[in-house]
């Protein structure tokens, strides 16, 4: 057994885990980053890409937002299409000037990973079966095993940074945890294409085929999704049935699909789920280890990076003064924003999505309240004012 010693023990190398290590970092503070995963498949995994303000401006002020800077699309507004028909929302008027970042998580994650390398800093990749041992007490403990060789690492703290099925919140005792949780009774087929997108901004599309969002990750690479069943067989979807399927859900401006080689096909289920409190002794969960919602108001990269920003600002200061009273209030804290950003998530998924035969008329409300929020100035409003992230 090869013994070491580190202050924060974080699992997991997704953006929660590796924003936490970089600001601690910054401030002194010594962890270890286990991953399960090797580096190649952390870095190929596709997953959302729209930034709120303060991730952009956190991701800079740790040092790896030069090329989020330079490749990053700053979009001041985003469309709503409601059968066929398009509206404009200018999410910078009516936020006092907000705008979101569209950068794929996928390069945050790579310029994240090259950062703590660069700098020499400790990040085991293929860390297999991490354990999580003697949370409640004073010295925590993570034993892992690397090409064979069996580890034990000795923490202050650990913080389960490991995603939604990670270990650390499952190797909490019974009861520790109170869940919270919602399934929706579809998912998302997700293109990514070498292809133009579908417009300058994101369209999100409301049809009776379904929802659709049109999205992109550069001026030459579209990232597109249409609402299926959770269970879809992706042989059910040759490439043309994809293609025709995203004209028709915008109706009349189908022509604005361009199609161009595709390069990953994928479903993403969709679930709302919270997991309370965020803290077991010595235990801090963040990010999708803690809570997911649907991906429809693009919320989970950010909500993430606000937990580990909360957490990082209370472990600095434990280090500093040698007060708890930021590690205390973690929890509550990163939940009253959190259970916010699920309201929006859920609501904004609610709204554009269609539910089936049973919901007819909960569908036509649907309808009816989205057409009503295309022409309230109010309603408009308190969408971009979630959608480009609420205050922290
Ligand atoms: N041991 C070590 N690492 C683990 C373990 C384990 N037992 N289980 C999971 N991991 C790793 C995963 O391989 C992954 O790299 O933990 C990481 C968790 O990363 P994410 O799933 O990306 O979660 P998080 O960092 O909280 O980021 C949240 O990711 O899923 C999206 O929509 C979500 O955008 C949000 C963001
Ligand atoms: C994406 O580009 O992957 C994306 C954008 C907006 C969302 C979800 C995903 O709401």
């Amino acid at each position: 057994m090869r013994k070491s010693r580190t202050q924060v023990g974080i699992v997991g190398a997704g953006p929660a885990g590796l924003v936490l290590a970089q600001r601690l970092a910054r401030h002194g503070v010594e962890s270890v980053v286990l991953e399960r995963r090797d580096r190649a498949y952390v870095e190929a995994r596709i997953r959302a890409g729209v930034l709120e303000q303060h991730t952009v401006e956190l991701l800079a002020e740790l040092g790896v937002g030069a090329r989020l800077k330079r490749e990053g699309l700053v979009h001041e507004g985003l469309e709503i299409c409601l059968d066929g028909e398009r509206s404009r929302l200018d999410l910078a008027a009516a936020t006092g000037g907000k705008r979101v970042t569209v950068y794929g998580q996928t390069e945050v994650t790579k310029d994240l990973i090259a950062a703590r390398l660069a700098a020499g800093l400790p990040l085991v990749f293929e860390a297999e079966e991490v354990r999580p041992l003697d949370l409640d007490g004073e010295r925590p403990r993570l034993l892992y095993r690397k090409e064979g060789v069996e580890h034990e690492l000795t923490c202050d703290f650990v913080a389960g940074c490991d995603g939604f099925h990670g270990v650390c919140r499952a190797s909490l005792p019974e009861g520790a945890l109170s869940l919270f949780e919602r399934s929706y009774p579809f998912a998302w087929l997700g293109v990514l294409a070498e292809a133009p997108p579908a417009g300058e901004e994101l369209i999100y599309a409301r049809s009776a085929r379904g929802f659709a969002l049109y999205s992109m990750r550069s001026p030459t690479v579209a990232r597109h999704y249409l609402q299926c069943r959770p269970d879809e067989d992706l042989a059910q979807w040759p490439l043309p049935r994809i293609w025709d399927e995203l004209r028709r859900r915008l109706g009349r401006h189908g022509d604005l699909i361009v199609e161009g080689p595709v390069t990953d096909v994928s479903v993403t289920p969709m679930r709302s789920f919270v997991a309370e409190p965020m803290r077991h002794g010595r235990l801090f969960l963040a990010g999708d280890a803690a809570h997911i919602v649907p991906p429809t108001g693009a919320k989970g990269l950010n909500l993430a990076v606000v937990d580990v920003r909360y957490l990082s600002d209370a472990l600095i200061e434990f280090y500093e003064s040698g007060s708890q009273a930021g590690l205390e209030a973690y929890s509550d804290k990163a939940l009253a924003r959190i259970w916010k950003a699920q309201r929006f998530s859920w609501w904004m998924t609610s709204l554009l999505h269609t539910f089936g035969p049973e919901q007819a008329f909960e569908d036509r409300i649907r309808q009816a309240e989205l057409s009503y929020l295309l022409s309230s100035e109010a309603a408009r409003t308190a969408l971009a004012e979630n959608y480009v992230g609420l205050p922290l």
